[in-house]
């Protein structure tokens, strides 16, 4: 245990409401929504700016603790939770650092502290009539710190990027407590390395991040949303294809869901399907401010369905139709949880691999464990699948993990799209990335954290 005069300094930097000691206080922070990781900690301590952040990091590096910076805590790596069987660590929660700092309309930007909740900013940007296009099923709850540490991708990829194209400027507290503000609103900076990229995508292995500015998109004025029946993954590729060449760059979202997910939604949430079952779907999202959106993506629809990409298909004649189209994929992973056991895969592979790799790796799981069953959902336009298994009690996760990602090696793709490393996909990350591109990383590491005092265990 730490030294009773470490916590009294801590209550000096952050005052008495700044600090959880009670176990039922403490309860929340140490674990994960999906109860799948649970740590210890000595405190979850809960700064109000960034110079408090600076003294506590400063404060835990003197006196040998780790620091776990947590946000909303809907990661599914288990990157912002505690590791157990360590007393000797703190929760940094960043939830009371939550303001939005600036909004610059014209330049498109926005400057926010970490404890922002993503929904919060982007409704913030949506008043401006401008879009933060980091999009996520968690976004009512995901905090701007932990969406830019974890680098998260989600629904707009294929139009957008990942989190990371959206980060103009950081403003971080490195693991001796130095502050560097980075927080530039430019969108061309070319002086010196540009620093900030290391650590978008760190998962608080690096630095703590508590602002950021953001990147802001124009707001779509229209939107039409779709959901369409297709006999199978090659001819949901066709489909997007087709859409890339009608549609441009105004398709914002092209997710492929299996019969299966759809199958677990209907069950568990009670959301029908307003289609003739299918083998597999396509949700399109497509967003403009020019001409007849939905009249452009009907022409294109019925042509997909002339040729067979489609079977069947509906268009959203509301925002209300719209919003429950979403629902059906949104509440994927929800329904998924309330099945049972399930061991989460979260792959890419160049898109033109995908129909290959459902196939092999659906395979694979069959010849290893015939009685489990593979729930296959996820963000097509952009090349990632969630291929998670909904797995009998004699599957191993390692050997499904093996199975599956020996697959995605074969196609050169990746076995963590978006979701990150945490604690989840260490072991698999050393057997996927080279030794030098691990080296590489041990560096980067040891360069900025010598003494392993941010987030340990996690990544590395
Ligand atoms: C999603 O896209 O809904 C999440 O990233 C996936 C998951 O729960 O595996
Ligand atoms: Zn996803």
């Amino acid at each position: 245990m730490p030294n009773p005069s470490f916590i009294d300094r801590l209550t000096d930097i952050v005052g008495p409401h700044g600090l959880l000691l009670e176990p039922q206080d403490k309860e929340p922070f140490l674990q994960d929504w999906r109860g799948l990781f649970r740590g210890d900690a000595v405190a979850v301590v809960r700064p109000r700016n960034v110079h408090e952040v600076a003294a506590v990091v400063a404060q835990c590096a003197d006196a040998g603790i780790r620091v776990v910076p947590q946000g909303g805590n809907t990661g599914l790596a288990g990157s912002g939770v505690p590791l157990a069987n360590d007393a000797r660590q703190i929760v940094l929660s960043m939830s009371r650092m939550n303001a939005i700092r600036h909004i610059d309309r014209v330049g498109m930007t926005m400057e926010v502290e970490a404890g922002c909740i993503l929904q919060t900013a982007q409704d913030a940007a949506l008043a401006q009539g401008r879009k933060l296009a980091i999009n996520l099923a968690s976004e009512g709850s995901a905090q701007i710190g932990g969406v830019v540490a974890s680098n998260a991708g989600g629904i707009h990829v294929v139009r957008y990027g990942m989190a990371r194209q959206s980060v103009l400027g950081l403003e971080i507290v490195l693991a001796d407590g130095t502050l560097v503000n980075g927080l530039r609103h430019l969108r061309k900076d070319n002086a010196g390395y540009d620093w900030k990229q290391l650590f978008i995508g760190s998962e608080g292995t690096l630095a703590i991040i508590t602002a950021a500015v953001l990147r802001l998109s124009p707001q779509p004025r229209k939107r039409s949303v779709s959901l369409l029946a297709v006999p199978d993954a090659q001819a949901g590729l066709a489909l997007l294809a087709r859409a890339q060449d009608e549609l441009g760059d105004q398709v914002s979202a092209f997710e492929l869901i299996s019969a299966v997910s759809m199958d677990l939604v209907a069950r568990h949430s009670g959301v029908a399907l307003p289609l003739a079952p299918g083998v597999w779907y396509v949700l399109l999202e497509v967003g403009s401010n020019f001409g007849d959106i939905d009249g452009a993506v009907e022409a294109m629809l019925e042509a997909a369905l002339e040729a067979g990409e489609a079977v069947d298909g509906t268009i959203a004649r509301s925002e209300a139709q719209a919003q429950q189209l979403w629902a059906l994929r949104e509440n994927i992973t929800e329904a998924e949880l309330h099945q049972g056991r399930s061991i989460k895969h979260d792959i890419s592979v160049p898109v033109g691999a995908i129909p290959d790799f459902i196939k092999e790796a659906s395979a694979a799981i069959a010849a290893l464990s015939p009685g489990s069953t593979v729930n296959i959902f996820g963000h097509a336009g952009d090349g990632n699948l969630h291929f998670n298994v909904l797995a009998t009690a004699d599957l191993a996760d390692a050997d499904a993990k093996r199975a599956v990602h020996d697959v995605v090696a074969r196609y050169n793709g990746s076995i963590s799209a978006e979701h990150g490393i945490g604690q989840y996909r260490i072991d698999e990350m050393l057997r996927y990335k080279s030794g030098e591109e691990l080296g590489l990383m041990a560096r980067i590491k040891h360069a900025l954290d010598p003494d392993n005092t941010l987030n340990p265990g996690k990544v590395m």
